[in-house]
């Protein structure tokens, strides 16, 4: 239950891409790609109003990648970058790779939702950090990041004059409504760049094809050092699949966010049921539950669970440079009723013990 990817089919009008460019022997390097341009402002309109005339899209292998890439242009070894834990695992190794240095406003936890901390953002900002990588909708927790606080993100970035890396990943996954960053208007643009990929929501990882998308002269302009090789450096196939999402995979889509909802309702209720003192929270977004497991008072549960249940969680410290957390684990629940019981009774048979 630990990678991020889901244990459903691939939407037919994908495999039937894929399938007709290996019939055709359509397997070779990358040219200009008008084609996705087109897609996702298609999509960005249907899905989020977005208009995204103006916008420049560039190719990258994945996010991570145009992460790296991104974090390397716009800072120098020993910078500081504000994140929000708790996080997805890989920016701490994005970071890394790149030489930074990790400085976090963590989320709050209010009521049962864990949220962004504006107050902190603007004193990281205000203290200097001038990069901001910002997870939108956030792995592991699920929140969708509120319209208002995105405002106060946008607001704060241009007053402190700061770059926001917004990894959107997630977002057509989403069930709450999903503000994308560069839709919020003129300071947004000024300061936001979107890295993104239909690979998360259509389940297509392994094909590395994703896009870094600015919408203003000045981020433009920001930009334009960026290895030119990197737009040539993802897979045709990945290419071609985010074109086909975008323009034909939102019945898939809808169908798996509405399977996704379903197999959350059946993760709460086996937990209230099997694991009653485990946390679950509030979620807007995405299949990876944040569980905390801290009333059951093990020292570590992700590597107990591993070693006796034989279930494979990502450990919660995973999600922190300063390896907090160390009492809550990520589960990943796109997967059948099935293996998802199975999950909770053998996780239940270590706790409960
Ligand atoms: C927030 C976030 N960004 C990026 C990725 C990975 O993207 P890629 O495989 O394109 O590097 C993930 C994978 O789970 C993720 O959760």
């Amino acid at each position: 239950m630990h990678v991020a990817e889901m244990d459903f089919e691939v939407a037919s009008e994908i495999r039937d891409r894929l399938a007709q460019m290996v019939a055709n022997s359509d397997l070779g390097y990358l040219g200009p790609l008008p084609e996705l341009t087109e897609a996702f402002s298609g999509f960005a309109m249907r899905r989020w109003g977005w208009d995204t005339a103006s916008a420049t899209l560039k190719l990258a292998t994945d996010v991570g990648v145009a992460a790296v890439e991104l974090l390397r242009h716009l800072a120098k070894p020993g910078d500081r970058v504000l994140i929000n834990t708790p996080v997805y695992s890989a920016f701490m190794k994005w970071l890394d790779e790149a030489k930074l240095i990790a400085h976090d406003a963590p989320l709050q936890l209010s009521g049962d939702r864990w949220q962004l901390d504006i107050d902190g953002i603007e004193q990281a900002l205000a203290d200097g950090v001038k990069l901001y990588l910002l997870c939108s909708p956030q792995n592991p927790v699920g929140t969708v990041h509120t319209r208002q606080e995105l405002s106060e993100v946008a607001r704060l970035a241009k007053k402190y004059d700061a770059t926001v890396i917004a990894d959107e990943i997630h977002a057509p996954l989403s069930w709450a409504p999903f503000t994308p960053y560069l839709s919020l208007g003129e300071d947004a643009r000024a300061t936001g760049i979107t890295i993104t990929s239909s690979s998360k929501a259509w389940n297509t990882a392994g094909l590395k094809a994703a896009f870094v998308m600015t919408q203003s002269d000045q981020m433009r302009q920001k930009l334009a050092g960026l290895p030119e090789a990197m737009n040539w450096r993802a897979s045709l196939l990945g290419a071609f699949s985010m074109v086909t999402a975008f323009e034909s995979g939102e019945r898939w889509l809808d169908q798996t966010v509405e399977t996704i909802q379903e197999r959350l309702a059946l993760l709460r209720s086996e937990l209230a049921a099997k694991l009653p003192k485990a946390k679950l929270f509030a979620m807007e977004s995405t299949y990876l539950a944040w569980i905390d497991l801290s009333a059951y008072g093990m020292e570590n549960p992700q590597q107990q669970l591993l070693s006796d249940g034989k279930v494979a969680l990502v450990a919660g410290e995973d999600h922190d440079p300063a390896g907090g957390y160390g009492q809550f684990v990520r589960f990943n629940f796109a997967t059948s009723e099935t293996r998802l019981k199975e999950a909770v009774s053998r996780m239940d048979k270590v706790l409960e013990a």
